[in-house]
């Protein structure tokens, strides 16, 4: 029989507010969040034994410790229909979406299979704890904490991502080979991205507590050494600067609504007769160039709103339930006095200066200051609690609250 039956499961403590980033961490191989940021992030992979050391310790005094959600667990959140899911097996290749049925997953001691669930911070505190200890890089970057459970066997194929990731291994043995080649070419006869020519140049066993970072375009492929095998990943995603430019476009031009000026019409009294009637008239160009200074649209601060709304965007799959706990207004404000307000774990939090955004919305803009100095302490240490004045229905942080943005 394989190890998962006889561990205990391993409780991850959350991270500390403030985080020591000059001190060696034995997470990151004895670097230090500042020494790790810029040796590793985003150049080369990282090896890192024992990065979790509990791991090693429990296992030396006979009591090896496991994953702290259970393969039975991970099943059960497959079937949720609000939750990312799929199932990938080898020889031959196939993939399918989820939600899952506990009878379309195979068993734990069949081969060659692996179940892989986005999104696990929301799920379980464990995997909300674990993200706790990456706060030593910025929020907007964060994608989220995925967990693969696999068969023997089983695994992804190889491949490289766009994202930068921190594997951690948390059951069973996995065996990551890795390599730095060019050639990403991948085979188009696949249902998934799997990688033409692999040319493996590292191979490592990592055992539970072990840890492999890899920043993007890295080829790599994770078989499962053991049945139950199961690797926590952080994700962290980068979007292209198409992507970003477009989405703060399309938001600076929604903010235009908000201008009364704007909704003055176009006035020519100074054009002249022409005999160029089908060229765009100079005084139109003139005019809105004028306009366009006025606004500053080619500044960057005039984009930065528009694009820190879009990285506080939550995930399309997030689900916030508003009506899990309906308060009033005042009783809202009692209940602030009494137990700490914290983002849901799907909710993402931003700031730019002063300005808080919260899943896509400016929360700070127009609110009271008391009000703005709490979504501070939300996008900051990711709870408030506090005596605030009296609160009004639309107070920003009693709106998030009934959105189910924010919860006791
Ligand atoms: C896995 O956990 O099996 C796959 C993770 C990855 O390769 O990105
Ligand atoms: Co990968």
């Amino acid at each position: 029989m394989t190890a998962f039956y006889l561990s205990k499961p391993y409780d991850p403590p959350q991270a500390p507010q403030n985080l020591p980033l000059d001190r060696p961490w034995a997470l990151l191989g004895g670097n230090s969040p500042q020494q790790f940021m810029k040796s590793y992030w985003h150049k080369k992979p990282l090896l890192v034994r024992g990065a979790i050391p509990a791991f090693k310790l429990a296992k030396r005094q006979g009591e090896p410790l496991g994953s702290a959600i259970s393969a039975e667990e991970l099943f059960k959140i497959s079937s949720n229909d609000a939750v990312e899911s799929r199932l990938i097996k080898a020889k031959p290749w196939t993939f399918t979406d989820g939600p899952f049925k506990k009878k379309s997953i195979p068993s734990l001691n069949s081969p060659d299979w692996t179940l892989l669930l986005q999104g696990m911070e929301a799920r379980h505190p464990a995997a909300a704890k674990i993200l706790s200890w990456f706060r030593f890089i910025p929020d907007a970057r964060l994608d989220d904490l995925m967990i693969s459970i696999a068969g023997l066997g089983g695994g992804v194929g190889p491949h490289y991502d766009s994202y930068d990731v921190f594997l951690i291994q948390m059951s069973g043995r996995r065996r990551w080979r890795i390599s730095e080649q060019k050639d990403l070419s991948l085979n188009p006869d696949l249902p998934l991205k799997i990688l033409k020519r692999f040319q493996v140049e590292h191979e490592w066993d990592l055992e539970p507590g072990d840890m492999l970072y890899l920043p993007p375009h890295i080829a790599h492929d994770g078989i499962a050494l053991d049945a139950g095998c199961q690797t926590w990943s952080v994700g962290f995603r980068a979007q292209s600067y198409k992507e970003i430019l477009q989405e703060g476009l399309w938001r600076l031009a929604e903010s235009l609504e908000n201008l009364p000026e704007l909704e003055k019409r176009f006035a020519d009294p100074k054009q002249t007769a022409t005999s160029q009637a089908e060229q765009l008239p100079e005084e139109l160009i003139k005019q809105v160039a004028q306009k366009l200074n006025n606004l500053k649209l080619d500044r960057i601060e005039t984009f930065l709103p528009g694009i820190a709304a879009y990285l506080s965007e939550p995930k399309p799959q997030a689900f916030f339930d508003g009506t899990a706990r309906e308060l009033s207004p005042k009783e809202f404000g009692i209940q602030l006095t009494k137990q700490a307000l914290k983002p849901h774990p799907q909710t993402r939090l931003l700031t730019l200066g002063a300005r808080v955004y919260c899943n896509g919305e400016d929360v700070t803009t127009g609110q009271t200051g008391a009000t703005q100095k709490a979504w501070r302490a939300l996008a900051s240490k990711k709870q408030f609690q506090g005596s605030m004045v009296k609160i009004e229905e639309n107070d920003s942080l009693f709106e998030a609250f009934e959105a189910g943005w924010l919860v006791f």
